[in-house]
C-alpha cells in the first residue's frame, strides 16, 4: 500500500539535552515505536523532516542526527513560538509524530573525492553536525579530502554540541576553528572574532573544494564576499534555506521562490542556483 505523506510516524521522546546556557535550545532525541518505521526513514545530511505535536501543529527542522548513527533520531530546537514552546515543556516518555524525511540534501555524490569547507554560524549547525558526523564515520571518511569547519556562537555559553566539539578539536582528521564574538572567560582557548572574519584569516583553500555555509543571513551575506576572494565559484558554495512552510511535500505552495519549492527542490540550494531565483529568501 502506497504510505500517505500526510501521515507522522509515531516516536517516543527519549531524551532532551539542553544545549545553551540561556536554555532556549534543546536537542531531542526521538526513538520509532516501530522498527519498521525506523527503516523506511532512510534519510541523508541536509533533510528535515516535519515534527508534528498533537493538538499544536507541525513544523519543519533540520536532522541533526546522521544516518550513520543508529537507533534514533536527533533534532536541536530553538524555542521560537506556540509549537516549539509546547515541545520543549514536553518530557521523556511523551509520544510524538515525526514525518519525513523531507527534501533535498547536501550533494554527498558531488562532495565525495572533494575538500569540505563547512562554515557555520548559530543554532543553524544542526545539519552540519549532521554531517560532520557522517563524514567521520570511518565507513566515509576515507571518501572526503581535507574537512575543515568554521563554527561560531555570540558567546562560548550559546554553542551546540560543545563535548562534540572539543572532541573534534582533539582529532587530527579534521581541522577544527570554534570561534565567539566575545567573552569575558581567561580560560577560552579558542578564536575569538566573527564567523567572516576568522574564515578571511584561517583561509580554508578553495581547491578541489566545496562550503557549506549555513547561518543568519548577516553571517552569510558577510561570509560570501571571502569565499569569493578565496577562490570558492558560486556553484562549489553550498545553502540550507529556512522558509515558512505547511505541507512540506511541494503541494500547498507555501514555500516557492520564484519556480522553486524550498520544501521539495531544497532547502539545499548553491548560490549559483539562488542567483537565478528572486531575492525572497
Ligand atoms: C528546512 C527548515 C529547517 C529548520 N530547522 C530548524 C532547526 O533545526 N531548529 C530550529 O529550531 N528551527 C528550525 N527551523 C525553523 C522552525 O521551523 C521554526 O522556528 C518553527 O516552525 C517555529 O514554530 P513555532 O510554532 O514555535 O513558532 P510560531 O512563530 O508560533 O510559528 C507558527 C507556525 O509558523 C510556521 N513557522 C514559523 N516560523 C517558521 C520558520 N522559520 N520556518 C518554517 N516555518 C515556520 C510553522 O508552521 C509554525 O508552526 C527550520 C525551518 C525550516 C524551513
Ligand atoms: S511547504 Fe507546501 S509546497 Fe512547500
Amino acid at each position: 500500500m502506497v504510505k500517505n505523506p500526510y501521515k507522522p510516524y509515531p516516536v517516543k521522546i527519549d531524551e532532551i539535552i539542553v544545549e545553551t546556557d540561556d536554555r532556549n535550545l534543546r536537542t531531542f532525541h526521538f526513538k520509532f515505536l516501530n522498527p519498521e518505521d525506523e527503516a523506511a526513514f532512510q534519510y541523508l545530511p541536509g533533510q528535515f523532516a516535519e515534527i508534528s505535536v498533537p493538538g499544536q501543529g507541525e513544523i519543519p527542522i533540520g536532522i541533526a542526527s546522521s544516518p550513520t548513527e543508529k537507533g534514533y533520531l536527533k533534532f536541536t530546537v530553538n524555542k521560537a513560538g506556540k509549537v516549539t514552546t509546547y515541545l520543549h515543556n514536553m518530557k521523556p516518555g511523551d509520544i510524538i509524530g515525526v514525518r519525513g524525511p523531507l527534501g533535498n540534501w547536501y550533494p554527498w555524490d558531488k562532495l565525495e573525492g572533494s575538500n569540505v569547507v563547512i562554515i557555520g554560524g548559530g543554532f543553524a549547525f544542526t545539519t552540519l553536525r549532521s554531517s560532520i558526523v557522517y563524514m567521520l564515520d570511518p565507513a566515509n571518511r576515507p571518501k572526503f579530502g581535507n574537512i575543515t569547519v568554521i563554527y561560531g556562537a555570540r558567546n562560548p555559553g550559546l554553542l551546540l554540541y560543545k563535548e562534540e566539539l572539543f572532541d573534534w578539536e582533539r582529532r587530527d582528521d579534521i581541522v577544527m576553528h570554534i570561534t565567539v564574538d566575545a567573552t569575558n572567560d581567561p580560560n577560552w582557548k579558542y578564536n575569538v572574532g566573527f564567523v567572516p572574519a576568522i574564515t578571511k584569516e584561517k583561509a580554508p583553500s578553495s581547491e578541489n573544494a566545496y562550503a557549506i555555509v549555513c547561518g543568519p543571513p548577516i553571517m552569510i551575506k558577510f561570509t560570501l564576499p571571502v569565499l569569493r576572494e578565496l577562490g570558492f565559484a558560486p556553484d562549489r558554495i553550498i545553502t540550507s534555506l529556512e522558509m515558512r512552510m505547511k505541507c512540506g511535500i511541494g503541494m500547498c505552495g507555501r514555500c516557492n521562490i520564484g519556480t522553486e519549492y524550498v520544501c521539495k527542490d531544497g532547502p539545499v540550494f548553491t548560490f549559483e542556483q539562488l542567483s537565478h531565483l528572486p531575492n525572497e529568501y
